[in-house]
């Protein structure tokens, strides 16, 4: 890399600089970054309204949001860690884990940030192919585990293809991997969730495997991307660890206000999710009617498996002002946004069926 003045570790210059969903013009539907088309949930304005003691720093544990959090779980304090967004927890504990010659075991395609927070430890991600049904494919993963693989990172609603993992197929896995590699349930999407089958973290942490941690997200369901603030629910000194190795104080006082006003508007978030839950069915329904095989969909968003046409046929999105997420040769994900924005989505799919 002779463009970089000082000397990066090689296999960070390598990386390939972070990408976000692409912004959307005024008439454009922004479809490219699973957000939550609602306005805040009732209250949560006020509340970060009122936050505006901006001379003084935050409570670095976010006491109050923790506490609210392990009630909620039925845990003590000391199990719950709020972090500037799940992601941050995500570079926290894999700090924590792994470095140089260390593995973390990963589903792929997955999440997209999944290569590069391993490789920023130094360590080496071990990508796992998902099965044919797009889903993440758990007994796969577990056979990938060595004498060096120090976490497996396990994504449900698996973003972008949308599939769940099962509570039974999740339990056999736990029961397959070491006690101690470090097993991250990334329940993101999990309030989308419909399947009665899906594994559920309230019930992974109720079995008490201490090596599993679950993550947790007030971007989706609850709309607080822009204030960037979730959490993971796992055992002390784990939560610890990752504390340990994140900046701290960067969970900001405006966030943790509107994550607790959000929680107290739980009936509201319910409707809400209900809502976005309704639309994507009837959107995979209208998909596969056209020809589009769809993987199941359990998060806000739409997998379509369009394969070397995926550039050509976020193109074709773009081009009708709805701004997707194109996976280069595997396919687009197309979040589930405003009720108008649905036939759209439809119709260019309509144009570029396979
Ligand atoms: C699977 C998954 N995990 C974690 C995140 C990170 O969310 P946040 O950092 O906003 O909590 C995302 C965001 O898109 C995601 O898709």
């Amino acid at each position: 890399m002779t463009d970089i003045p000082v000397r990066v570790r090689p296999e960070i210059a390598a990386l390939p600089a972070y990408k976000q969903g692409k912004q959307a013009g005024a008439t454009a539907y922004k479809l490219s970054s699973n957000e939550n088309p609602f306005d805040p949930l009732p209250g949560v304005v006020a509340a970060v309204r009122d936050a505006v003691a901006f001379n003084r720093y935050p409570d670095a544990l976010a006491a109050r949001l923790r506490a609210r959090l392990a009630e909620r779980f039925g845990v003590t304090d000391d199990r719950i860690h709020i972090a500037a967004g799940s992601v941050s927890i995500l570079y926290q504990l894999a700090q924590a884990v792994a470095s140089v010659g260390d593995e973390i075991v990963l589903p792929w395609r997955s999440f997209e940030a999944y290569p590069g927070i391993v490789t920023v430890t130094g360590a080496t991600p071990v990508m796992v192919p998902l099965t044919d049904a797009a889903a993440v494919d758990l007994p796969a993963l577990a056979a990938a585990v060595t004498d060096r693989t120090r976490a497996v990172f396990v994504c449900t609603p698996n973003n972008p293809t949308g599939a769940i993992v099962t509570q039974a197929d999740f339990d056999a896995f736990v029961a397959a991997v070491p006690s101690d590699v470090l097993i991250v349930l990334d329940e993101a999407y999990v309030e989308f969730v419909t399947d009665a089958a899906a594994v559920k973290g309230e019930r992974v942490i109720a079995a008490g495997h201490d090596n599993v941690v679950i993550l947790r997200t007030f971007s989706k369901a609850y709309g607080l991307a822009g204030l960037r603030i979730g959490y993971a629910v796992g055992h002390p000194r784990i939560l610890d660890a990752a504390r340990s190795a994140g900046i701290p104080l960067s969970v900001t006082a405006q966030a943790e206000a509107a994550a607790l006003a959000s929680l107290d508007a739980e009936d509201d978030l319910r409707e809400r999710v209900a809502v976005v839950a309704r639309r994507r069915d009837l959107l995979v329904d209208r998909l596969r009617e056209i020809g589009w095989d769809v993987p199941t969909a359990q998060g806000n968003f739409v997998w379509l498996p369009a394969g070397d046409r995926s550039l050509e046929v976020a193109a074709a999105f773009e081009a009708a002002d709805l701004v997707v997420r194109p996976f280069a040769c595997d396919g687009v994900r197309v979040s589930v946004g405003e009720e108008e924005s649905i036939d759209r989505v439809v119709e260019v799919a309509a144009s570029v069926r396979p």
